[in-house]
């Protein structure tokens, strides 16, 4: 079977998970958007309240700053990568995820990993970096280099929202990072 169609079933099968708490209180099951072939992924946190509504990772302010970084760091749009988060449920009150809900939800994102076999997977922010790399250092350490984990590389950069807040330097510590991922699928730049 393609590996769109295995990611579409994968997707029906979480759409109706109880593994965790979050499935009382989510709008929907955000399980993740984009190219089921891309050669770079990107892994965010949790879902938000806009993700939550809307049922697509990054569509609120944080996603916004990740489309513009696509594009003026990748030339790609969101179409030509693939997008999911650590839980697929929104946190209430975009609280922190807890440690067995990201258990819970891990093998969902370990089958898309595997499904889609990327070149790179870029972790954004802690969350992601410390659950692929198997760590518990912190995305400021660890940012500014690539990891293989099997057989794909890993890029750690800082979550979107700590961009945000942070400003200048942070956004241009992650681009930084968005070019280390682009030399590593092969693209020109
Ligand atoms: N933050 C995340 O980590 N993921 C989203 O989908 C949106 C915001």
């Amino acid at each position: 079977m393609a590996t769109g169609s295995r990611l579409v079933e994968l997707a029906a099968t979480a759409a109706g998970c109880t593994r965790c708490p979050l499935a009382a209180t989510r709008t929907q099951v955000v399980f993740g958007t984009g190219d089921p072939d891309a050669d770079l992924m990107f892994v965010g946190e949790a879902p938000g309240r806009e993700e939550d509504l809307q049922g697509v990772p990054f569509v609120g302010r944080s996603g916004q700053l990740l489309d513009r970084l696509l594009v003026e760091e990748l030339g790609l749009g969101r179409h030509q990568v693939y997008i999911a988060n650590v839980v697929k449920c929104r946190p209430p009150d975009n609280r922190d995820p807890r440690p067995e809900e990201i258990t819970a939800c891990r093998p969902y994102l370990e089958e898309q990993v595997s499904l889609i076999a990327p070149k790179v997977v870029v972790t954004l922010g802690n969350f992601a970096t410390r659950l692929l790399l198997d760590t518990d250092q912190g995305i400021t350490k660890l940012r500014g280099a690539a990891y293989p984990v099997g057989d794909v590389q890993l890029v750690p950069t800082f979550h979107p929202a700590a961009a945000l807040r942070g400003g200048g330097v942070v956004l241009a510590q992650m681009r930084a990072d968005l070019v280390r991922a682009k030399q590593l699928i092969g693209l020109a730049s």
